[in-house]
């Protein structure tokens, strides 16, 4: 089956595709549009910046990607917009007038990638609703300096996009299981979870992919050939959110941006780890699943979600099983899976309104930055005693885990200095984490242990800054 997307309302087909073809390529070497630009080729510098639109609850849903790791077949029934989209006659639009009379473009090579991703805010795209400084943190610019490029998104106002025949467009186009076959290479695109349970079955050796926020960089980074793969991001059932008195269930396929919302309500602080994984742009594509299934020992959702008691639920053609989160994760590179098998959702249940809660991400720079540290503690509290303890850390061990002698130094003693700074010093029974380029080890194990000291310093009323504690030096 051909694939189809539409690039500026006029449909592409193309019968065959490298299923791992980025779509930064195929604009550049393809079509000639240069003004996409390639930085790095790994998600990091929002060079390559594009906005996709998916259909959602008939109307076009518009999020800025990055186009150096998305693949070829992500693009199939969507509608692509590159920076080339947005000038009529030759002439730019007002975002770019405005960015070139108030100077906010020297050598110019990362500007397509900020207008991509400030006219993304102007129409209403993904994470439209946040600041200008959090929608352009994952685009880097080496010379201008942010000021002058912070102050024409806030200058510029809405921009009316007109997407009525999009929609009717992209319904015609999106159609049943999309797939391909490249050189004895084969892709799938599955729209239901039945369908990517029954495909899985009859290719367990596929390679999974979701947001292509980690694989894409196995492709342009490790030069890796995937030979079968199964592309995720329009499994409907896969990117369901629910939300409930008693908990909160992410679908693996929920991509990171879209539970901003419902991971706040269910804890402030986890809605702030959300805002700093990564640039909007990989939290525009990468997923919850992916996150997890990843098995990094470095990724920032499992520790939060390990200390708020998350379940695990996986399936296969054969059915499907729920374990705890931090089980999943049996040693480095090694997760709980069976061939077969996918992450289906995972549950969190929401926090008694007393816990006492304290999630924090330790990184050498604030925003779009992997962690060094990343740590959460969910603690019960009754008369002055702690009656529960969950303490969860990442970069301190080969997966994500739970600190067990910390958890016993906490529960069942008084809620007092003194049995944070002994939980404090238990850590180092429960981890023997690495030295590298984040970090040492011994600043992971002082910088683990000062995350409980300042949230007993925090209960006790002192503000804690939280650019107190970055960056971590290693
Ligand atoms: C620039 C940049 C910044 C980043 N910053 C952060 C950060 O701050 N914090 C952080 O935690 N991560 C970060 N990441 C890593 C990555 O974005 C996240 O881990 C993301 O959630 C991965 O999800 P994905 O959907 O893109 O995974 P993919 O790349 O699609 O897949 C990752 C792995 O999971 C498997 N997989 C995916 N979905 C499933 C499923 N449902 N069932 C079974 N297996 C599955 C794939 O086969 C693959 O092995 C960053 C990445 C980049 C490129
Ligand atoms: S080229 Fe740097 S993010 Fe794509
Ligand atoms: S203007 Fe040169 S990198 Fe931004």
């Amino acid at each position: 089956m051909a694939l189809t997307f539409l690039l500026d309302g006029e449909a592409i087909t193309l019968p065959q595709v490298d299923p791992t073809a980025t779509v930064l390529d195929f604009l550049r070497y393809r079509l000639r549009r240069t003004g996409t630009k390639e930085g790095c080729a790994e998600g990091d510098c929002g060079a390559c910046t594009v906005l996709v639109g998916s259909l959602e609850d008939e109307t076009v849903r518009w999020r800025a990607l990055n186009a150096c790791i998305q693949f070829l077949p992500m693009l199939h029934g969507k509608a692509l917009m590159t920076v080339e989209s947005l000038s009529t006659d030759g002439e730019p639009n007002a975002l770019q007038t405005c960015m070139a009379a108030n100077g906010s473009s020297q050598c110019g090579f990362c500007t397509p990638g900020f207008v991509m991703s400030l006219h993304g805010r102007a129409i209403g795209a993904s994470g439209c609703e946040l600041p200008v400084a959090d929608v352009i943190a994952g685009n880097l610019c080496r010379c201008t300096g942010y000021g002058p490029i912070i102050e024409v998104g806030e200058t510029v106002g809405p921009i009316a996009q007109d997407d009525a025949g999009l929609v009717a467009r992209l319904g015609e186009i999106a159609g049943e299981v999309a797939s391909g076959e490249w050189e004895g290479r084969a892709w799938f695109a599955p729209r239901t979870s039945d369908e990517l349970a029954e495909l899985l079955a009859q290719h367990p050796e596929a390679r999974l992919i979701a947001g292509a926020t980690d694989v894409g960089l196995w492709v342009t980074k490790g030069l890796r050939t995937l030979d079968t793969v199964i592309f995720l991001g329009d499994v409907a059932d896969l990117a369901t959110i629910e939300e409930s008195d008693e908990a909160l269930t992410l679908g693996a396929g929920v991509r990171y941006a879209d539970t901003h919302a419902a991971l706040a309500r269910l804890h402030p602080e986890l809605g702030e780890l959300v805002r700093r994984l990564g640039g909007l742009q990989v939290r525009n594509a990468g997923t919850v699943g992916g996150n997890i299934a990843n098995g990094s020992p470095i990724g920032d959702g499992p520790p939060a979600l390990i200390a708020f008691g998350a379940e695990l639920t996986l399936r296969s053609a054969q059915g499907q099983r729920t374990m705890p989160l931090e089980d999943y994760f049996l040693s480095y590179g090694k997760q709980d899976r069976q061939p077969g098998e996918f992450v289906e959702s995972v549950r969190i249940p929401r926090p008694a309104p007393d816990a006492v809660v304290h999630v924090a991400k330790l990184s050498r720079r604030f925003d779009s930055d992997i962690s060094a540290v990343c740590g959460a503690i969910v603690l019960g509290v009754a008369d002055g005693i702690i009656t529960s303890a969950r303490v969860a850390f990442g970069g301190m061990a080969a997966t994500p885990k739970r600190a067990a002698a910390c958890e016993a130094a906490l529960t069942g003693h008084p809620f007092t200095e003194s049995t944070f700074e002994a939980a404090a010093n238990a850590l180092a029974e429960d981890f023997a984490p690495l030295s590298d380029v984040r970090g040492t080890a011994a600043y992971r194990i002082e910088a683990a242990g000062n995350l409980l000291r300042r949230m007993w310093l925090r209960e006790q009323g002192h503000a804690i800054s939280v650019l107190d504690i970055e960056p971590a030096h290693g």
